[in-house]
């Protein structure tokens, strides 16, 4: 019987603009987010984070719930325009306190702190100063916000993520359009991607030259769901592999190998900034771990033009690009996301970042599935969330035990929250969140009725 290692992470995640709530509050300018899910048709039911958890005033709660569960560690994020109101100059010291004090209280728990400095929600001046992900400055603005939260929590902040999931910024937010900034384009996706990868790199320079006292340790997450080849026909394999070079090693390959995979220069031509022999050398190495995101597989194909009529979010990238048709199993159960579950797909996932990347040190920094869950008699019914970790965990021990280096999982999320576009409909959280009890209630009593304790099933069934 193989079992997790004695000193492996087992931590929950949450992002800023999905939980905190008080978007306007103690100085906090507005982020992208507010902006986008404020224009009508962009997110479902044309709901917003200005309330959310609101974690921001019940953080106290929300720890003794987590210390409750048992979790050891938590991935949060801070959200940039609550500590730099308009993304550079001016600091707002209030916003700085509320997340010093959420790390003090996660201390005083027990619970490790592991900061994302960028989930999604860029503050909003830059996005209309400056071009966003676009511009020529954007780096060194994010560099400059990184250092100033490097400065104030660093002395109990050992674990940092610079970006999460750069590919969502880029193809969602940039290509598609269906995420904030809600830009379309073709070729604006690899522009932003380059400046995410600059920001990512020079950000760990300065923790690395000015912060190495603090011997922490900082890293990049980013998201891919695996792709499995149709057929074995070799243009499907190539297909398969293509898309993964596609999705993570767009991003993966410059950290770890120097520079953009060969395939994608190849096919995207001028479309595809390029990095200065300097740049190069600045990316190199910037990761002390591989942050890994997975929720899903799907296969791949050999996309004979077809994809050319696939929407590029069902596609996984740009997909005229790529040229890959996906499609699912029948056979696979579906989450209320329309993601199939697939275990295994974890499994090969891992095996192929620890063969690709020369068995770097991983951390699933998230997985985990939504369904419709209700609350009947005080509890929600979630055995399909339990098969899906049960099998899910099982897949990472395989790996494991295969060799594998994954040192941490973290569950996605903590508890119900804002799913971007979806809004509040899917429930990824372990604990159910009220939401329409908590948005009727007086801002200053609300509470949370509905929480239902779903670690207890989980306990009862190991
Ligand atoms: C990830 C993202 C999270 C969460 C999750 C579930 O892409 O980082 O914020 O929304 O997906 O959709």
């Amino acid at each position: 019987m193989h079992q997790f290692p004695n000193n492996f992470i087992w931590g929950t995640a949450t992002s800023s603009y999905q939980i905190e709530g008080a978007a306007t509050k103690d100085g906090k300018g507005p982020s992208i987010w507010d902006a986008f899910s404020s224009i009508p048709g962009k997110v479902h039911k044309g709901e917003t984070g200005a309330l959310a958890c609101d974690h921001y005033h019940r953080y106290k709660e929300d720890i003794q719930l987590m210390k409750a569960m048992g979790v050891k560690a938590y991935r949060f994020s801070i959200a940039w325009p609550r500590v730099l109101p308009t993304g550079k100059g001016a600091i707002n010291k209030r916003g700085l306190q509320f997340y010093s004090d959420l790390i003090d209280e996660l201390l005083k728990a027990d619970i490790v702190p592991w900061v994302t400095l960028y989930h999604w929600d860029l503050p909003l001046a830059l996005q209309m100063e400056d071009d966003g992900w676009l511009g020529d400055s954007i780096a060194d603005y994010f560099a400059t916000y990184a250092d100033l939260c490097f400065e104030h929590f660093g002395d109990r902040v050992k674990h940092w993520i610079t970006l999460n999931e750069p590919w969502v910024v880029a193809i969602l937010g940039h290509g598609q359009g269906v995420f904030a900034p809600g830009r379309n384009s073709n070729s604006e996706p690899y522009l932003a991607a380059h400046n995410l990868l600059l920001a990512h790199a020079k950000a760990v320079q300065i923790y690395r030259k000015k912060y190495g006292h603090q011997n922490g340790q900082i890293g990049i997450t980013n998201n891919c769901d695996w792709r499995e080849p149709l057929t074995k026909r070799s243009e499907d394999q190539e297909a398969a592999e293509r898309a993964l070079q596609f999705f993570l090693a767009w991003f993966a390959d410059p950290i770890y190998k120097g520079d953009y995979p060969a395939v994608m220069k190849k096919r995207l031509g001028s479309r595809l900034p390029q990095f200065s022999t300097a740049e190069k050398e600045l990316i190199l190495g910037t990761s002390d771990f591989f942050g890994l995101n997975h929720y899903t597989t799907m296969y791949a194909a050999h996309g004979d033009g077809r994809s050319k009529k696939q929407s590029v979010y069902g596609n996984g990238g740009i997909s005229e690009d790529q040229d890959v048709h996906l499609s699912q199993d029948k056979s696979w159960d579906l989450t209320s996301m329309n993601w199939a579950v697939v275990p295994w797909g974890c499994k090969k996932m891992l095996k192929w970042i620890d063969a690709r990347y020369d068995r770097p040190p991983i951390y699933i920094t998230e997985n985990g599935c939504a369904y419709p869950d209700q609350v009947v008699d005080g509890k929600v019914d979630d055995q399909k969330r339990v098969d899906f970790y049960r099998g899910y965990l099982t897949a990472c021990l395989d790996a494991i035990s295969e060799g594998v280096q994954l040192k941490g999982y973290f569950a996605w999320s903590f508890m119900d929250n804002f799913e971007w576009a979806s809004g509040y409909d899917k429930r990824f959280g372990l604990h159910y969140v009220d939401f329409e009890t908590l948005e009727r209630l007086p801002k200053e009593s609300a509470r949370w009725i509905g929480q239902v304790m779903r670690r207890n099933r989980l306990n009862e069934q190991g």
